[in-house]
């Protein structure tokens, strides 16, 4: 399949704060069609659609996406995306020590919708006239173990697993949906305001990233947004390749980036 010369569809998942709302802007900003799963409320603007969604539940995501996907306007959009951004890192700690439904509930919305959401997005791809990409929002967390966020580590490094099998199961397909995943770096949101809010002792690397805060070291989310945007639009996602944002190098005006090296 093609690009197709059209604003794309992109559906996007926690857009109420952070890097996903920052990606609203960014979209729309650009012309694109943009479909949110996010905690708000129903609402239409323009090209934007957000539908009420907890991540957290199951039957919600499913029901959800199943709407987003029948409202689509095909016959209007080229390409379509999908990018699973919610996250939660909370709780921090132990795990014997953690409240176990937060950390269920942590694993849902990390894993289990980016897992569900991505079948159904797959499921539909005939409906769509363009390319069809998933874009999945993962963490260094993934690759490198913290005292203290085993469940939001397990789940990253799980993300990754998915997008690499995922990625081999299209490749079978006579017109694959290209899968990748995206590491946004250290970012300046309430993820790391809970961060720094930790204890210590729930999170002995805390006082880095206080440091690393301190120093001017996170990025902007708009930043990372207009990045996301500006490497999807140049093809710089290879699907079953996972990325490190901070990789990022600039060609000619263009925005390039290797993939990581484990990525086998
Ligand atoms: N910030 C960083 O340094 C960093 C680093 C590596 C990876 N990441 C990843 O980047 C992504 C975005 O993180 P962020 O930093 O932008 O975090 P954030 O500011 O904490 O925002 C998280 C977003 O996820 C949504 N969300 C959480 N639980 C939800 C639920 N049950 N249902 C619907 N939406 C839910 C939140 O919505 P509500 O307002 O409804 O809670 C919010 O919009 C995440 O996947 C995160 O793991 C971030």
């Amino acid at each position: 399949m093609a690009t197709i010369e059209m604003p794309s569809a992109y559906i996007v998942t926690g857009t109420t704060r952070g890097i996903g709302k920052a990606l609203v802007s960014e979209i729309l900003r650009r012309g694109h069609w943009l479909f949110s799963l996010s905690r708000a409320a129903d609402a239409v603007k323009g090209q934007w659609r957000n539908y009420h969604c907890d991540l957290g539940d199951p039957g919600q995501v499913q029901a959800v996406m199943g709407r987003v996907l029948d409202d689509i306007p095909y016959e209007r959009c080229g390409d379509a995306v999908l990018i699973n951004n919610a996250g939660v890192l909370t709780p921090i700690g132990p795990l014997d020590t953690a409240d176990c439904s937060g950390i269920d509930n942590a694993l849902q919305v990390n894993l289990m919708a980016p897992l569900r959401l991505m079948a159904l997005f797959i499921g539909a791809a005939g409906r769509m006239r363009g390319d069809r990409r998933i874009i999945n929002i993962t963490s260094g967390a993934g690759r490198h173990p913290y005292a203290g966020w085993a469940h939001y580590c397990a789940a990253k490094a799980a993300v990754n697993m998915l997008t690499r099998c995922t990625a081999l199961d299209q490749r079978r397909r006579s017109t694959p949906v290209n899968i990748s995943a995206l590491e946004p770096g250290v970012v300046a949101t309430e993820m790391q305001v809970d961060i720094r809010r930790a204890d210590d002792s729930d999170f002995p690397d805390r006082p880095r990233f206080v440091r690393l805060a301190e120093s001017g070291g996170l990025l902007a989310p708009e930043e990372v947004a207009r990045l996301i945007l500006e490497l999807d639009a140049a093809a710089q996602f290879q699907s079953g390749q996972i990325y490190d944002l901070r990789r990022v190098a600039w060609l000619n005006g263009r925005p390039t980036i290797a993939a990581e090296k484990e990525n086998g």
